[in-house]
């Protein structure tokens, strides 16, 4: 029988929702503002990619989803957290996000920051308590400057300009990319693999973060707000420097396919406890929203 994709997702997509309901505070608790606000992006829905790269990371050397959950959980509060200021007016200016109005639509702009500066907090209190110190490490830097706030200030240093290919990749890697391999390499860090797995899985999630973002913005030249659950189009608006515009998209689109088929050779040596990850390469690109 063929790997079931979409049960798998269903799955842990499940779980992680049912560990976020336990960890996030209640939306009455005071402050209770800024944890409505918090509430509110988290559970609009997302497809949940990064914490179930840490669970297929874990579990591609041998581990358990059980383990690795509340990590998994960390990366969703950090990514949320980066939607929510990647949409305000002073970067993005977006409107919609996960289908409802973005976060500082309805709190105003300093709750946003603030239940932004919430969510990655409390990602960084649930690492504490139940992953390691080489993992904070890791999501520390996957993070930060030299990751994703890198990225993302390359992104908005550079709307409007052009750039050559270099800059374009290193955006990339830097604003998604970087986390996206990091929730691969926690989980499997979490399980104990071995070297040359964690060589493997790292490889396989730097080629499939480049590939996320060239298909995100692929995606906004083609889809539709029904079918993101966001606005198209915000790239050409923003003069923002992507993969479509730099290269055409069908470029873009084998840029994407290639990358996938290197994310899908690097696991080769993980036989077939990495066949959720290989599936997931494929969702990444098929994906619609
Ligand atoms: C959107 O990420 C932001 C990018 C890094 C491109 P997702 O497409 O994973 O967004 P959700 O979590 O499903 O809403
Ligand atoms: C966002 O890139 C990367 C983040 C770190 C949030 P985009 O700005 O392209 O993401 P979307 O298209 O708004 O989801
Ligand atoms: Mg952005
Ligand atoms: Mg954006
Ligand atoms: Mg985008």
């Amino acid at each position: 029988m063929s790997f079931d994709l979409d049960r798998y997702l269903a799955d842990r997509r499940r779980a992680v929702d049912e560990a976020l309901e336990r960890y996030l505070p209640a939306k009455d608790a005071p402050p209770a503002t800024v944890h409505e606000a918090m509430r509110y992006s988290v559970f609009a829905g997302g497809k949940r990619l990064r914490p179930i790269l840490v669970i297929a990371g874990a579990e591609a050397v041998g581990g358990t989803m059980e383990r690795v959950l509340p990590t998994a959980c960390a990366f969703e509060l950090i990514h949320t957290y980066s939607l929510i200021h990647d949409d305000l007016p002073a970067m993005d200016d977006d409107d919609y996000r996960r289908g409802r109005l973005t976060n500082h639509k309805v709190f105003g702009e300093a709750i946003a920051i603030l239940a932004g500066d919430a969510l990655l907090t409390l990602a960084f209190a649930l690492l504490a308590e139940h992953a390691s110190l080489e993992v904070m490490k890791e999501v520390s830097r996957a993070a930060g400057t030299f990751g994703m706030i890198g990225g993302q200030v390359a992104d908005i240093q550079s709307e409007g300009k052009s750039v050559d290919a270099e800059t374009l990749e290193y955006i990339h890697r830097h604003k998604t990319a970087a986390l996206i391999r990091c929730a691969l390499r926690s989980g499997a860090l979490l399980a104990g693999a071995a070297p040359s797995a964690l060589r493997a899985i790292s490889e396989a999630g730097s080629h499939l973060g480049l590939a996320f973002q060239i298909v995100d913005d692929i995606l906004d030249v083609e889809g539709s707000l029904e079918a993101l659950g966001k606005t198209a189009g915000s790239d050409r608006r923003k003069k923002k420097v992507t993969y479509p515009d730099h290269f055409g998209l069908e470029a873009s689109r084998l840029k994407a396919k290639s990358l996938i088929e290197d994310a899908k050779a690097a696991l080769a040596p993980l036989g077939p406890r990495a066949e959720p990850i290989w599936a997931l390469a494929d969702f990444i690109f098929q994906r619609k929203s």
